[in-house]
């Protein structure tokens, strides 16, 4: 191990304790200090593969040259403006964006987080449904840590404890989870009748102004809505349109790419009313917004939302070229592609003696689209244990779901296809033999 006398992993994780926030929780207790595509630096000299993207950022790996370039060139050139004055950036972004989000969705606000992108959507909904006080979301979400982003969330009870009131007319649904290996060809229609239950019983649908859903559950454990034999969000769009409620669309995570579409909600074949995205739009830098079509978010007056940093023009310039690069490489066909034949080799190779749970019979518990994949192990221990061992082979991977049992897969949408399944091969064999 090389150490850097400079920046001593004890001293600097000693001050770290000290200045910072016992709040932050960090994975790995390494000090990261470098980044360059699919591979983060400590500050103690190791390479380590990054399959974790900064949880889901970093679309295009660490540092991606042109993106850095982008937002240099725009460092030099104009870093604040806020709502003083328009500048092009956003200009140009928003309307890049139009382009590429579903149907007929193309007008956006800029703020620079998935938090503030959600609480703006609900927002805006409340706007749109005037005097309809009630939010749908589902079990298992993660939404944000904002006290709104925190009250549509249900994914871990610690980011809820002690915090109520939280806020009012959020009511929580179950999640359609067809990976428990119980009837899972059932699990859209049971839950698609639990909501008209609700309906019948204590929530009359005209006091419910919007439904909040992930397409592809993120944090929650990487569960995909069902898609056969019942498209379940496309059920969840009769639904609404039925009963005047907006779609919510919560892409943070599965947006921009991270499951070879633009926005996940294209595997299903639907247009929600309204998209959430940050994440991996700027590639790093903080950018989030929310997506509509003009003529519903016209509804929203100028000043009836804001924000001083979002959409700020060094976040643009990165997202633009993020968009570019993704375009241009055509790296939404080598996701879409390369997702596909890593869900079947982990399903071919994951062993039913190993740490990896099956579906009751042959088939491994492997789910997702594109880079979204996750793996379902036993039990949080061994979910610990292999992210642990990966650790000591310098390979960064996280867990997620309510039980944290799940092994993630969100490796940088352009990281080289050899690369990718040297190391999946790492993972199997240390989850087999775990
Ligand atoms: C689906 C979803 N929504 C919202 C958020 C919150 O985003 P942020 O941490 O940028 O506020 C996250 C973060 O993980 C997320 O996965």
């Amino acid at each position: 191990m090389i150490t850097n006398s400079t920046t001593n992993l004890k001293e600097l994780l000693a001050k770290d304790e000290q200045f910072l926030s016992n709040a932050l929780y960090r994975v790995f207790h390494i000090v990261a200090e470098r980044g360059e595509g699919p591979y983060l630096y400590s500050t103690d000299g190791i390479k380590y593969l990054d399959l974790t993207c900064g949880i889901g950022v970093t679309q295009l790996g660490h540092c991606h040259p042109e993106v850095i370039r982008a937002a240099k060139d725009q460092l030099d050139k104009l870093v604040h403006i806020s709502c003083v004055t328009h500048h092009t950036l956003n200009i140009t972004l928003a309307e890049k964006l139009s382009r590429i989000l579903p149907g007929k969705i193309n007008n956006t606000f800029f703020c620079n987080s998935g938090a503030e992108a959600v609480d703006g959507a609900i927002k805006f909904s409340r706007r749109i449904n005037k005097g309809r006080p009630n939010i749908i979301s589902f079990r298992g979400a993660f939404h944000g840590r904002t006290l709104c982003g925190t009250s549509l969330s249900s994914s871990k009870e610690l980011h809820r404890k002690y915090y109520d009131p939280l806020l009012s007319g959020i009511n929580i649904v179950d999640y359609p989870n067809c990976y428990t290996g119980k009837e899972p060809e059932k699990e859209a229609s049971r839950v698609l009748e639990s909501i008209e239950k609700l309906f019948k019983s204590s929530l009359p649908p005209d006091s419910v102004s919007a439904m909040i859903i992930e397409p592809v559950i993120g944090e929650g454990g990487y569960i995909p809505s069902p898609l056969k034999p019942v498209n379940f969000l496309r059920e969840l769009r009769k639904i609404c349109d039925k009963n005047g409620i907006m779609l919510i669309c919560d892409e943070v995570q599965s947006g921009i790419g991270r499951t070879g579409k633009w926005f996940a909600v294209e595997h299903y074949d639907i247009e929600p009313d309204i998209i959430t995205m940050a994440k991996g739009l700027g590639n790093g830098l903080p950018i989030g917004g929310f997506s509509a079509q003009k003529e519903k978010m016209s509804e929203m007056l100028p000043g009836s939302h804001g924000s001083t940093f979002g959409g700020n023009p060094v976040s643009c310039a990165a997202a633009i070229k993020t968009l570019e690069v993704i375009e241009r490489d055509k790296i939404l066909d080598y996701v879409s592609k390369t997702g596909s034949e890593l869900i079947k080799h982990l399903e071919g190779e994951l062993s039913t003696k190993g740490g990896s749970a099956f579906d009751g019979k042959s088939k491994a518990n492997v789910r997702g689209f594109g880079f979204m994949i996750g793996i379902e192990l036993f039990s949080k221990d061994i979910a610990e244990k292999v992210i642990q061992e990966c650790f000591k082979e310098k390979i960064l991977i996280l867990s997620a779901g309510v039980e944290q049992n799940i092994i993630r897969f969100i490796p940088p949408l352009n990281i080289e296809r050899d690369l990718l399944f040297n190391a999946t091969d790492k993972i199997i064999g240390i989850i087999n033999k775990t």
